[in-house]
């Protein structure tokens, strides 16, 4: 009987929709539906495999010009078909398929103003946004997105409150109805039934982030408002036309591989316009920078000063000596004093700059630049010709910025870091660097949205609570289960500078304290953590130590950061999760696990390698006494053959983690 009345209500609901506009994935599976109420408020509704999944939600803005959430007619509709393939400038995997219908209803408000709302149905996933075409009406000032997912159950969440600086927080789990702060986008939601939903935004790119929260039974949009005099204004947007919003869009997926598999996000963002891609090169660096945050080194100058051109020279060795691609340094420049007025173009005077570059150049090893601007972005922003134009001249071709602050100065004063005035200079520094030819990788960033495809100089960026909080977090540092939720909510909005790679657990800065993690968690991270440039964070001594320590980093050394095709083998968030990854241009497989508290065997199945090759596999594991707590270093390195239709089962420890290579 229950059945029954399901399949009544999933009819009412497609026939509630079919009367108005619709649109299918191109396999059918998934529908997407709109209507204009009676008084003219756009909403839609989603189905998936004939089930209701988002009921009858809200769509529009509210303005100061006009309330855009009510008060429209139809004008006409628009739907087209698209197929097509293109090439990653890097990533995790090479081609990327975009398969959609697409649905544009065209609308006029009565106050006269036009606009579209163009909506997306994918296989795995729908989306839409706003469009403003050119009009009488010039601009909008926007003081409210009134955009609701209304989930057809009370789904689990996973989530971080909007407030949470820089993103730099432990996710939790909660229903959506339990939910009661607002919260920061992305959500990643288990979903009552099985199946797993991912909100966000995409291309993002002169407008506030997004943020969301629970009223009413549906999950609501708060944009990032604008602040004046540091306090929070009614308005979130100026809009000048025409103007098409970021897109809304929810990954809907049967179980964690497809949900991870995605490419919703990129495909909504532009095609890249940078013409000439041959510089943008993914690489694994060490740097000047653990020492700093472990205390035996300083940003700024004096006897224990990081950045020296005698301590960059040693690091650079050690790369060169250890096929690591590059050196950070951060503290190569005056300002650290204050942290006031950075200057990015005068080193202190421990920094031989153009004796580093020519090293650089004579070793092959790269140097990567650090432009720490204290939050005061527009400072930043009005040197970054001279910046860009110093560290281009110094063959720098990578340059890790960084805000320390959620509330920044913008040339609009004091803002959100995630509001539209930093929104812009964020997109700003990215085109920037792009004329020349320097990558990003952003700290204190906005979350991420795609952004990648269009300007794949944006390497990475923080937004997460990285390792860094296992130096100087009061509470100990992260949990265990922390790393293994990352992989299905902030890695899915796009790489991350996590920098992985500690091998000396005891922290010395807060004694008593230690990272939570074995050291093959540690080697787990540079598969599970996608990154083009990837980090190893720790010391040079620490990869030298002894011998076990040297055979472990043998696989930071191997492994790459750029990629032909990613799986995720298994995987439960917050539980643990293995990837497998082939390296771009090869036939090698690289297989990364990590895991939370409880130890576990994990099954892989190697039925991603060619079909009757044999592979010679060599595996990193927790040794038979691992334990994050007791005996983190306790780890074994076996050798075999194996081919495709092999299975290897392996055990991570409590905190601990796997590491394969399987060569042709
Ligand atoms: C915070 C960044 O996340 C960290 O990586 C950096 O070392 C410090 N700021 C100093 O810039």
């Amino acid at each position: 009987m229950k059945r029954i009345c399901l399949f009544m209500l999933a009819l009412m609901l497609l026939n509630a929709c079919s009367k108005d506009q619709h649109v299918s994935s191109p396999d059918g599976r998934l529908y997407v539906g709109f209507r204009l109420t009676e008084s003219g408020c756009p909403q839609y509704c989603v189905q998936q495999d004939g089930g209701a999944v988002i009921d009858w939600s809200e769509l529009g803005l509210r303005c100061v010009e006009a309330d855009l959430s009510s008060g429209f007619k139809y004008q006409g509709s628009k739907q087209k078909k698209h197929q097509s393939g293109w090439e990653t400038v890097w990533g995790e995997e090479r081609m990327i398929e975009d398969r959609h219908n697409e649905l544009e209803v065209q609308l006029e408000h009565s106050s006269g103003i036009k606009m579209s709302i163009v909506f997306r149905a994918f296989d795995d996933g729908f989306a839409f946004r706003y469009v403003f075409p050119e009009q009488e009406q010039r601009s909008l000032t926007i003081t409210d997105e009134v955009t609701a997912y209304r989930f057809t159950d009370d789904h689990a969440a996973w989530s971080i409150p909007w407030r949470t600086e820089y993103y730099e927080g432990i996710w939790t789990k909660k229903v959506l109805s339990e939910q009661q702060d607002t919260l920061c986008s992305p959500i990643t939601i288990e979903c009552a039934k099985g199946g797993y939903a991912f909100v966000h935004e995409a291309a993002l790119t002169d407008y506030p982030a997004q943020n969301l929260y629970m009223q009413n039974g549906a999950l609501r949009t708060y944009l990032t408002p604008w602040l004046e005099d540091g306090k929070t204004t009614e308005v979130k947007a100026y809009i000048s036309m025409p103007f098409v919003t970021p897109w809304r869009f929810v990954i809907m997926a049967h179980d964690l591989s497809e949900m991870t598999a995605s490419r919703i996000m990129l495909n909504l963002n532009e095609p890249c316009k940078i013409e000439d891609t041959s510089w943008i090169k993914p690489m694994k660096f060490i740097g000047i920078w653990w020492g700093m945050h472990m205390k035996s080194m300083t940003w700024e100058q004096g006897p224990k000063h990081g950045a020296t051109t005698k301590n960059m020279e040693r690091y650079m060795r050690f790369a060169k000596a250890h096929d690591i691609d590059a050196v950070l340094a951060e503290g190569w420049n005056k300002g650290w004093e204050t942290w006031e007025h950075f200057s990015f173009t005068e080193p202190y005077d421990d920094w031989n700059m153009d004796y580093l570059s020519q090293l650089a150049d004579s070793l092959g090893v790269q140097i990567i630049g650090h432009n720490e601007t204290g939050g005061n972005a527009a400072d930043y922003e009005g040197v970054l010709d001279e910046a860009y134009t110093y560290h281009q001249a110094h063959g720098i071709h990578a340059i890790k910025t960084g805000y320390v602050a959620p509330i920044i100065r913008t040339r609009d004063g004091l803002q959100w870091n995630k509001g539209q005035s930093g929104v812009r200079h964020y997109r700003k520094v990215i085109e920037t660097a792009a004329r020349y030819h320097i990558a990003i990788d952003n700290h204190e960033p906005v979350m991420p949205t795609g952004l990648q495809r269009t300007w794949p100089n944006l390497m990475t960026q923080e937004g997460v609570r990285g390792q860094e909080w296992n130096a100087w977090s009061p509470d100990g540092g992260s949990p265990c289960c922390h790393v293994t939720i990352l992989p299905f909510t902030r890695i899915m909005a796009g790489p991350v500078d996590y920098t992985p790679g500690v091998f000396a657990f005891e922290n010395p800065v807060m004694p008593g304290t230690r990272v939570h993690s074995t050291l093959m968690n540690q080697l787990g991270l540079f598969v599970c953590f996608y990154s083009p440039i990837q980090m190893a964070c720790d010391l040079p001594e620490n990869y030298e130590k002894d011998l076990d320590a040297l055979d472990a980093f043998a696989f930071i050394e191997r492994v790459p950061c750029d990629w032909e095709k990613s799986i995720l083998v298994d995987g439960k968030i917050g539980e643990f999760c293995v990837f497998a990854r082939q390296e771009r241009g090869g036939d090698n497989w690289y297989i990364g696990g990590i895991n939370a508290d409880e130890p576990r065997e994990v099954t892989i199945p190697l039925s991603m390698l060619d079909a009757g090759k044999t592979y010679h596999a060599c595996i990193w594991r927790d040794g038979e006494n691992a334990d994050w707590q007791t005996n983190p270093y306790d780890y074994e390195i076996d050798n075999g053959y194996v081919d495709s239709t092999d299975t290897l089962r392996i055990r991570m420890a409590s905190g601990g983690g796997l590491a394969v290579v399987i060569e042709d």
